[in-house]
């Protein structure tokens, strides 16, 4: 499958974003923990959102997903199964949040370590210390991660870096254990507080979630719940960063503004004109000229990680000299080449990339290495002259519900294709 740009006119109107896929895959993995019948509404259609629920079938569980309504209804038998599927966790990392809610659930649990990615080696050591520090013994062989105990017992475990995943995945085997867990350090991003909100729906005592520092009370069992995933603050940022790249207008609605300062305050600093008092946000690039920043990633609420490619894709054309630093991973930098092969200046010194804004970018055929390096080659390819062919866009349909139709509604002319016929959405 691939995109067929053929753009170079701003991009204006209104576009309305979905659930966050970040939010809903966590969520979808805590569901093992309750006891009665689970419902998700807003739920983005994603691959990887198909992923999760191959995942928790293989496992035993109950689930109905209505893609068009954005539904996903589901319920826990007595009897699961103990291990996930390798071919799961290998592709989509978020797999491995299966494992602290079947641990707490059953008491043991094997898991194919999820090994590296695209965009870095991604350990899980700080997931496993955690579960660790609440009791479980923990051994690694033959490419699988087990964890077992008789009971887990509430601790104190401070992370040595505040990992989303580690932090849910601890905060969700914490809800069954006896006592209380003190989770310090832990990361503070808007997903946690989601997927806190949603077990707490369920009966969980949790508290803290957001904070630095999260408390859970363990209880007994979890019921079944109804809860409706926060919006999707990536997808937000990449159409905010379309109407600057193609000097457009875009209002993104459901939206929460809070959860995009970093994201914001850095449009505004490349000259765009951001809009929060409406409804939703509106992004104005239409006649401003757009000015180099320097950006670097950080946990939240620093400028996400998930919004790099697509910010230095808008940086490409802004005058004058950029830097940005990438802290979170090491190998994330992959679009830079692609960049390049569209006429962007790119540079990278280790973990940073200093581009010097171009007047042009110019269509070619690119490929997406991963999601969000994906997610920029398409924002290049709408400001780019000429036509841009994005090959292995199944990277981007992981995490993006239905991109190119958004954009289509928006003014752009994307074209999917695959396999020899044209699908014009
Ligand atoms: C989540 C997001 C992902 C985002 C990332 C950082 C989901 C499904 N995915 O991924 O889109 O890019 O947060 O915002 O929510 N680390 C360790 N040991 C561990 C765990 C992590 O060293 O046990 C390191 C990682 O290698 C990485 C950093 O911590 O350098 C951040 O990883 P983490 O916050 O765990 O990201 P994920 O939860 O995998």
């Amino acid at each position: 499958m691939k995109y067929i740009i053929q753009n170079d006119k701003p991009l204006k109107g209104i576009v309305k974003v979905s659930g966050s896929k970040n939010a809903v895959l966590p969520v979808m993995a805590a569901s093992i923990l309750t006891d009665g019948a689970v419902t998700i509404r807003d739920v983005p259609c994603l691959s990887d959102v198909q992923t999760m629920e191959s995942m928790l079938q293989a496992l035993g569980v109950k689930v109905r997903y209505d893609n068009k309504a954005g539904v996903i209804n589901l319920s826990v038998p007595e009897r699961l199964e103990h291990e996930a599927p390798y071919e799961l966790v290998c592709k989509m990392r978020a797999s491995f949040l299966v494992m602290g809610p079947l641990l707490a659930r059953l008491g043991k649990v094997n898991v194919p370590l999820p090994g590296g990615c695209a965009i870095g080696s991604r350990p899980v050591d700080l997931h496993l210390k955690g579960f660790t520090a609440l009791g479980a013994e923990i051994v690694q062989e033959h490419g699988f991660v087990s964890a077992q105990t008789k009971k887990l017992r509430g601790a104190k475990i401070y992370l040595d870096f505040p990992s989303v995943g580690a932090t849910e995945n601890i905060m969700m085997a914490a809800t069954l254990a006896e006592g209380m867990t003190v989770i310090e350090n832990c990361a503070v991003e808007p997903e946690i507080v989601d997927l806190a909100n949603f077990l707490n729906s369920a009966g969980a005592q949790i508290r803290g979630a957001g904070t630095g520092t999260i408390r859970v009370t363990g209880v007994k069992r979890l019921n079944g719940t109804d809860h409706t995933v926060i919006p999707d603050r990536i997808e937000a940022g990449t159409f905010m960063i379309a109407a600057g790249i193609t000097r457009g207008d875009i209002t993104v609605t459901n939206v929460v503004a809070d959860h995009l300062k970093s994201l914001i305050a850095k449009l505004k600093e490349v000259n765009l004109l951001v809009d929060e008092d409406g409804d939703g946000i509106r992004v104005i690039g239409e006649g401003r000229k757009l000015r180099a920043t320097d950006v670097k990633t950080l946990p939240y609420p620093g400028f996400p990680t998930d919004m790099q490619a697509q910010f230095m894709c808008l940086l490409t054309k802004a005058e004058g000299a950029s830097i940005v630093t990438e802290t979170l991973y090491e190998n994330r930098f992959m679009h830079v080449g692609e960049l390049k092969r569209m006429g962007a200046d790119i540079k990278i010194e280790s973990r940073s990339a200093v581009i010097e804004g171009v007047p042009e970018l110019t269509g070619a055929q690119v490929k997406a290495t991963d999601l969000r390096a994906g997610a920029a080659l398409v924002l290049a390819g709408l400001s780019a002259s000429g036509s841009t062919e994005i090959s292995d866009i199944y990277h981007i349909e992981r995490g993006y519900c239905e991109l190119d139709t958004k954009l289509n509604s928006l003014g752009a002319h994307i074209i999917r294709v695959g396999q020899g016929e044209e699908l014009i959405k």
